[in-house]
């Protein structure tokens, strides 16, 4: 094993590559993460760190989870890999019916992978290949939102909407299209809730007519988008969206990838706004970080179309070598136990309520939070130079990047942007830990103040 001078050396920090980082400023001061226990984070010089944002909002659970480790080790001992391509697993067939159990309506088929992009790819290849085999063969098209994201790989990232991670790879295949988001503090078409009767969920209507309702096959959105900062959309909007989407038979798509598994105070966006769509995908939460695991999570409508003799080739076109691995199909089954046993649903409520309460303290303190939205135990802030008038700071002193960094240095992950910040702490973590997140990201922001 390599020491810890070895591990920070640039020289050999330089073979590796970081997600959506430039390698350059960070060999200069390389964060290297060693151990974890709960919420707390030790890196390889043995400086302590709270998980203000669950991971990479995956670990729900915390780090440490001895009945996950231990249903991981078991599972391992017992079967490490099957070939998907010749059988199924008995943990991968028990976590599809227990997640076809949970889910609502009847989202009752489910196609197990490894990543978040691979569900979304997923989710997007069903929609097309039943358009084909329910008889309406030019529905193709795929709407989704600006600002959104659904993935790294090519098909979810043409249906991502943040520039900065899709310029540089275009051109995409055809047939994605792109509306504004739900973004009721800066409404792309600057109108006000509720007197604009969520024009942005309307909208749809009007794209899909003008797209031709024969050629589009899905929408897909995030019922809580994270790029933009925990977008929360009102009541209406996914009420309006399923309306629309039936209308003109469009399939509707939820990227619960962040929303799904308890953390917006149900076990499912879906929930949480009571509307269900036609395809449901999750990961992160669903293993908690403790294994690859993700899910699309299909209506008994959709799986119709699959259904038949072999001779008809009509089933699901796609694979992937560790799709339904046994040791993370292992690794969700515990995850949700845990989640299920210990209530850490109705913790997600609780603590959420508490971290909003201390973000509202913050929010009067230092008068640069312009807007604070979430649900369950997922909050962002957006940050305003007058929070009265909305004015934001200038891009350039990016506020919230040098809040996170600060945070850092104090001892606190969060997720941070120019314009916004967001906290996420485990669902398993305690009051007096979120308490103690929140004293590091109050001193954070006072000394960022100063410093402006
Ligand atoms: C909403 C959403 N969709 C899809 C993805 C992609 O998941 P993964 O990184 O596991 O491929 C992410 C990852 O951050 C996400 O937040």
């Amino acid at each position: 094993m390599m020491d810890a001078a070895t591990l920070k050396d640039p020289r050999v920090l330089r073979h590796s590559v970081l997600d959506f980082r430039q390698m350059s400023a960070f060999v200069q001061s390389p964060l290297i993460f060693d151990r974890a226990e709960g919420v707390h984070y030790w890196d390889i010089d043995g400086k302590h760190y709270y998980d203000g944002i669950s991971g990479i909002f995956n670990v729900g659970l915390g780090h440490g989870n001895q009945r996950v480790i231990k249903a991981i080790t078991d599972q391992l001992n017992r079967l490490c890999f099957a070939p998907p391509l010749h059988g199924a697993n008995s943990r991968a067939i028990e976590l599809c019916a227990r997640l076809a159990e949970i889910a609502p309506g009847d989202l009752n088929t489910v196609k197990l992978v490894s990543s978040g992009s691979e569900a979304t790819e997923v989710a997007m290849k069903v929609c097309r290949q039943y358009w084909k085999q329910a008889g309406k063969p030019t529905k193709y098209k795929i709407i989704s939102r600006y600002y959104g994201y659904h993935g790294a790989t090519m098909g979810a990232l043409a249906a991502t909407g943040t520039p900065a991670r899709r310029v540089p790879f275009e051109p995409y295949p055809t047939g994605y299209i792109h509306i504004p988001t739900v973004h009721c503090y800066r409404c792309p078409y600057e109108k006000s809730y509720p007197e604009c009767r969520v024009f942005c969920a309307e909208y749809l209507r009007q794209v899909i007519a003008l797209e031709g309702p024969d050629t589009v096959a899905a929408f897909i959105v995030e019922p809580i988008g994270n790029t933009g900062g925990i977008l929360v959309p009102p009541p209406e909007y996914l009420p309006i969206i399923r309306r629309i989407c039936d209308e003109f038979d469009v399939l509707l798509i939820y990227d619960e990838m962040i929303t799904g598994m308890g953390r917006t105070g149900k076990m499912f966006g879906a929930e949480t706004f009571g509307v269900t769509p036609d395809i449901l995908c999750l990961g992160k939460g669903l293993s908690s970080g403790y294994a690859p695991l993700a899910a699309a999570i299909w209506s008994d409508r959709v799986q119709e179309a699959f259904w038949g003799p072999e001779e008809a080739h009509i089933e699901f076109g796609h694979g992937h070598t560790y799709a339904g691995n046994p040791v993370c199909a292992a690794a969700g089954l515990a995850c949700i136990d845990e989640i299920l046993e210990r209530d850490l649903i109705s913790r997600a409520n609780e603590l959420g309520a508490h971290l909003r309460m201390r973000l509202g303290e913050m929010a009067e303190r230092y008068g640069i939070f312009g807007e604070v939205r979430g649900k369950g135990l997922l909050w962002g802030i957006e940050l305003a130079r007058d929070p009265s008038t909305r004015e934001p700071f200038d891009e350039a002193l990016r506020v919230g990047k040098r809040i996170g960094a600060v945070c850092q240095e104090g001892g606190l992950i969060i997720r941070h942007d120019p314009d916004w910040f967001a906290m996420a702490p485990p669902l398993t973590s305690t009051v007096e830990q979120v308490d103690a997140m929140c004293a590091i990201l109050d001193a954070s922001i006072a000394q960022v103040m100063e410093e402006l």
